[in-house]
């Protein structure tokens, strides 16, 4: 079976073909049907999908800057290696949050792998959404459990095993997940860069 597909619209919506499976902010399973329009510029009044709001604000989907560099860091551990693109991270901290002995951006290195368990490390670098995160033992790790797409609350896209029609976002990316900006106002488009987070983005 192909992989479904997000197609781009200039200064418009991402207009996805194919999807079986999708999840609102709450939580909650979405119909899906063959072709959706989903919001990016953050105004639409129907999110996730297009409602047209992006031509009376005058949304553009190019232009900004990226808040992370293109590089592939390494953090070396004693049983696995944590490798991180922070131009793929969406910045949103879910790993600082969840294994805060690894991933503490206070400090310097940010990472340290040798802060818990090898599986805990590996479990966190599989929750990773954008594929920011890999190990260099094992790659990009995927969650089994995530829909296609899932709506984060206050925040982006997270697409699995979906194909997008722009090159990979970064050194080290991998084409099986991504993180796509729905508040308009990333430096890095299609892809979320943070800024959801730092200007305190809101669906509503
Ligand atoms: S996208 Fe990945 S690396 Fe970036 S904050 Fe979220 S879990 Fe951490
Ligand atoms: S959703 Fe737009 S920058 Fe993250």
């Amino acid at each position: 079976m192909s992989k479904p597909v997000i197609e781009e619209r200039e200064n418009g919506p991402l207009v996805i073909k194919g999807l079986t499976s999708m999840t609102d902010a709450a939580g909650n399973a979405v119909e899906v049907k063959p072709v959706m329009a989903l919001c990016r510029c953050g105004a639409s009044k129907n999110k996730p999908f297009c409602d047209g709001s992006h031509s009376e604000i005058g949304f553009e989907s190019r232009g900004g800057e990226a808040s992370g560099k293109d590089i592939l860091l390494s953090y070396q551990g004693d049983d696995v290696t944590v490798m991180y693109n922070p131009r793929v991270c969406s910045h949103a901290a879910h790993c600082a949050t969840q294994l805060p002995d690894v991933f503490d951006p206070q400090s310097k290195p940010w990472c340290n792998p040798n802060g818990a368990p090898a599986d805990k490390v590996r479990e966190i670098v599989r929750s990773c959404p954008s594929g920011a995160l890999s190990l260099k033992e094992d790659g990009h790790l995927m969650p089994g459990d995530r829909a296609e797409i899932t709506v984060e609350k206050n925040g982006p896209y997270w697409a699995l095993g979906v194909d997008v029609d722009v090159d990979p976002a970064g050194e080290g990316a991998t084409a099986d997940k991504k993180v796509l900006c729905r508040c308009g106002l990333s430096g890095n488009k299609p892809y979320c860069d943070g800024t959801h987070y730092n200007q305190g983005w809101k669906d509503s």
